[in-house]
């Protein structure tokens, strides 16, 4: 055998090993500064019961069946993903995230996971309005 074949044999299972601890060991990524700081173009005043409920509507025919309907990370899908989708729920959770930082995650998907990108010219292909109303959705219904 020669010293590249055993060099290439040798490569593969640390490959391996070093990709299965990434994946145990994901964080969710942090929107650059520029992102961070965008605000959404809804105030209070516009976060009504018709907005909720439509908002609500969309949540659950796009988001739920991986974060749940209570926002906790256990809908029916989530069994199955490798990186499993946060607990928007838990204590502290939303307060500790901005809404840049959702909408960053929003438009760009998060790399390695399902989330995938849901803004305009994506497959679903959401406006900005749409993710912003999610986005004010999650933050009214999940904060605790
Ligand atoms: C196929 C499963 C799946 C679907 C459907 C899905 N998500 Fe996700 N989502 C995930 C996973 C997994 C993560 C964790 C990503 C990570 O940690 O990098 C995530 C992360 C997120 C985050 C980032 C949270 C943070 O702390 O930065 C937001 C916000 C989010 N999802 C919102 C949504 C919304 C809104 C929808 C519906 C339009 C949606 N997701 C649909 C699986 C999904």
């Amino acid at each position: 055998m020669s010293i590249k074949t055993v060099q290439s044999l040798l490569i593969i299972p640390i490959l391996t090993l070093t990709t299965l601890s990434t994946a145990s060991a994901h964080e969710t990524p942090t929107a650059p500064d520029d992102w961070l700081v965008k605000e959404s173009p809804y105030t209070e005043d516009d976060i009504d019961k018709t907005f909720i409920k439509k908002a609500g509507k969309l949540y659950k025919r796009k988001c739920k069946k991986c974060h749940g309907s209570k926002g906790n990370g256990k809908g029916s899908a989530a069994a199955d993903l490798e990186v499993k989708p946060p607990k928007f729920n838990a204590s502290g959770y939303m307060a500790s995230r901005k809404d840049g930082q959702f909408f960053w995650v929003l438009i760009n998907g998060s790399e390695g996971t399902d989330m995938e990108a849901y803004g305009p010219g994506t497959d679903v292909s959401l406006s900005e309005e749409q993710l912003w109303q999610l986005i004010a959705y999650m933050r009214a219904s999940f904060t605790q």
